[in-house]
């Protein structure tokens, strides 16, 4: 495909249409090199700043990524985060992921209005807090803080969720099975302590994500959830207009 110069498409999205349909057909994989910007300027008759604004919407898209002095890549493809009452664990193994986790805090904290009134229960009331960096063959994806009344799992504590899922836990020790749930998404910037723990350049793009999480009605669980935005896009099916 050529650039036309008569289409009212701006030059820069037409080599991105390009550059797409070029990576697909050719097959590169995950980390093959595209040519550099000199070269593809000259093949689609392209000024070094046109490649270099589409390169640049790439890059921030997550498609590509730089390495400075070495070129630019073709970046793995986002995991799609569904729009499910699923674990990290059933998430991550679905797609071939080894999930993990690790206990970054894990305490009882009296529940402060706000927390009590979105999990229904008396303010002041004991809840457990627990803070998790969850990773996925190793890299770490998100980070988890979950707040659970003490009246519907005593003893949570005293047991160890290191590589383990909070949802099976809840179900086969206390015979919790979540049946129903609502969540909000929205776009942040990860703060510097987020950005250490999941292993990005502060200010980074992050998805907040926030779940209440119910048993027969019950609210059990009210996590707030930090995602990488440069791993995670969300994909959901659409409902016919009605
Ligand atoms: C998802 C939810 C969290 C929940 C977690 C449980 O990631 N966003 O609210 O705590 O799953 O995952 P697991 O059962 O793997 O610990």
């Amino acid at each position: 495909m050529a650039i036309d110069p008569t289409s009212p498409i701006p030059k820069y999205s037409q080599l991105r249409e390009i550059l797409l349909d070029w990576i697909e057909e050719t097959g590169l994989g995950v980390d093959d090199a595209i040519p550099s910007e000199r070269e593809l300027g000259a093949l689609y008759g392209l000024s070094r700043m046109t490649v270099r604004q589409t390169i640049d919407h790439l890059v921030a898209e997550g498609k590509l990524y730089r390495v400075p002095g070495k070129g630019t890549f073709v970046a793995r493809p986002k995991i799609e985060m569904s729009l499910a009452l699923t674990s990290f664990t059933e998430d991550m193994r679905a797609r071939g992921f080894t999930p993990d986790s690790q206990d970054l805090a894990r305490r009882i904290d009296p529940a402060s209005g706000h927390l009590a009134r979105m999990l229904d229960i008396e303010p002041g009331s004991p809840i457990h807090h627990i803070e998790r960096l969850r990773t996925a063959d190793g890299e770490p994806m998100a980070l988890e803080r979950s707040n659970i009344p003490l009246s519907l799992v005593p003893g949570l504590d005293e047991r160890s969720l290191a590589g383990r899922s909070l949802y099976q836990l809840l179900e086969e020790e206390y015979g919790i099975l979540l049946d129903s749930g609502e969540q909000t998404i929205e776009a942040g910037i990860c703060d510097p302590t987020d950005a250490r723990l999941l292993g990005l350049p502060p200010g980074s793009a992050v998805l907040l994500m926030q779940r209440r999480s119910f048993a027969n009605g019950r609210c059990v669980e009210l996590a707030i959830s930090t995602y990488r935005a440069d791993r995670y896009q969300l994909h959901s099916t659409l409902d016919p207009r009605r």
